[in-house]
């Protein structure tokens, strides 16, 4: 049987932008950028996906465009069957981020129907306390699910990049439409000094636990470390410029990002209702609820809540996807029976975390972010200390002038740089985790100790081997 492709490289770009787009922008990161000092959080993000995001990115799609494999074969076919267990971590990484992702996925489906009738509006806050977890969200958890699963189900070429040629144009053009309507509004100019003007004050005081959250939500919103963005550079069939492509893709998400911070804080703040509020629960209390004060409130929700849907499917469909691949290719599994499997694991998996909180909390606040930044960790060691030279072709094929020239700087960042950082934010943010806070020089100290150990041993092995 042959391998599935993307039929045209923009539905290639399109789908890694609906798996970047997704719930990590809109209900994610403005919760981060309220709670780490507004425009501090929103700089050193910046700064994180330029320097650690795109090249991690890329660094993540070479592995795939190279084997045209999912994750676990990847591995095994470039490196040797022991490299399986990185690619069994992209799988843990994909069950982490699904299991939670798709709870939060049946909370806006629910939103979207109740806008329409205009249900939460009253009681904003007891309606969110009423529904976001028990029997009924494990019910629209299973039914975000299904749709998943049914995208999925109809393959690569006429379902996800089917589905996300006309998503992804839509987000954008129903976003920025919001955001036009919402400058309009009375009181919103505060939203827009809260999310653009820099209190250099705060991020002083604040650097690195600033640092950490923006490093884990980058990686987060551009669907790294999990092997979403590997499997689908796996079914790329004619050899353009990763690196290029991983700029686009990056861009298109970071500005669908801004755009959605465009719209929510001028919102919050033309409402009166302040942005840092209620935590996870922040879009659907203060925001939601705030719907119902506008002119028409309910078109305003089901609009605003159906967009915020479509996100959230088309980064689902990326994760659901991965492990599609593993099972159809490593198994010989049909696709239907591949994607009815995962989709019953997923209805076990969410359905724990719809009815337990803590188990939700686990997932989506600490887990989600170390299980990407020790995946991405791994991807990064793997192409710069054992595909080497391999890397950097795959780097370079189909590269134009421009990225023939960053191929250097970008392999010695992928193989050396980027994962100290990475390290480092792995081990503090493992700290916090375990109540154990560690130091930003103890953490650095450790970061170098680790990666540079690990550099040295796989120099050796290969060498041996080579
Ligand atoms: N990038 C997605 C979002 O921002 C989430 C995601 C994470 C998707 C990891 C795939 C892999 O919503």
């Amino acid at each position: 049987m042959t391998r599935a492709t993307w039929r045209t490289r923009l539905g290639f770009v399109l789908a890694a932008v609906g798996s970047a787009v997704g719930l990590g922008n809109i209900w994610r990161f403005p919760w981060l950028t309220a709670t780490n000092g507004g425009a501090a959080f929103l700089l050193l993000y910046l700064l994180v996906i330029v320097l650690v995001g795109v090249p991690g990115l890329v660094g993540e799609m070479v592995i795939g465009r190279r084997s045209r494999r999912n994750p676990v074969g990847a591995f095994a076919e470039l490196g040797g069957p022991r490299w399986r267990v990185l690619g069994g971590v992209a799988l843990v990484a994909s069950v982490v981020v699904l299991s939670f992702y798709s709870v939060v996925g049946g909370w806006i489906l629910r939103y979207t129907l109740a806008s329409a009738t205009g249900a939460y509006f009253a009681a904003p806050e007891q309606y969110f306390a009423a529904i976001d977890y028990g029997v009924g969200a494990a019910g629209f958890h299973a039914l975000f699910l299904l749709a998943t699963v049914a995208v999925v189900y109809a393959g690569v070429d006429r379902g996800i990049e089917l589905a996300t040629t006309v998503m992804v144009p839509g987000i954008v053009l129903l976003f920025g439409g919001l955001a036009v309507w919402v400058a309009t509004l009375p009181g919103s100019g505060g939203g827009y000094e809260f999310f653009l003007s820099l209190d250099v004050a705060y991020l002083r005081d604040n650097f690195f636990s600033v640092l950490v959250a923006a490093a884990g939500q980058a990686l987060f919103t551009l669907s790294v470390g999990a092997g979403a963005m590997l499997t689908y550079a796996s079914y790329l069939g004619e050899d353009r410029s990763l690196a290029a492509d991983g700029t686009i893709i990056a861009a298109l998400n970071t500005g669908i990002g801004v755009l959605a911070g465009l719209v929510i804080f001028p919102l919050l703040f033309s409402l009166g209702v302040s942005p840092g509020e209620g935590g996870p629960g922040a879009l659907f209390v203060g925001l939601a609820g705030a719907f119902g004060t506008l002119p028409y409130s309910r078109v305003v929700g089901v609009v605003f809540f159906g967009v915020v849907l479509l996100a959230a499917l088309s980064s689902a469909i990326s994760i659901m996807e991965v492990l599609v691949a593993y099972l159809v290719d490593e198994h010989a599994l049909s696709r239907p029976r591949a994607t009815a499997g995962v989709g019953g694991l997923f209805l076990v998996t969410g359905t724990a975390a719809a009815l337990s909180p803590s188990l939700f909390g686990l997932l989506a606040d600490t887990l989600a972010n170390l299980v990407l930044t020790a995946g991405l960790l791994g991807f990064l060691l793997f192409d710069g200390w054992v595909l080497r030279r391999a890397a950097l072709d795959e780097y370079e094929t189909g590269a134009g002038r421009l990225a023939r020239l960053t191929g250097r700087p970008w392999y010695y960042a992928v193989a050396v740089v980027i994962p100290l950082f990475l390290a480092f934010t792995f081990l503090t943010g493992l700290g916090a985790v375990a109540g154990v806070p560690v130091s930003a020089p103890a953490a650095l100290a450790l970061a170098v100790v680790g990666v540079g150990g690990a550099i040295v041993l796989l120099r050796s092995d290969t060498d041996s081997t080579a």
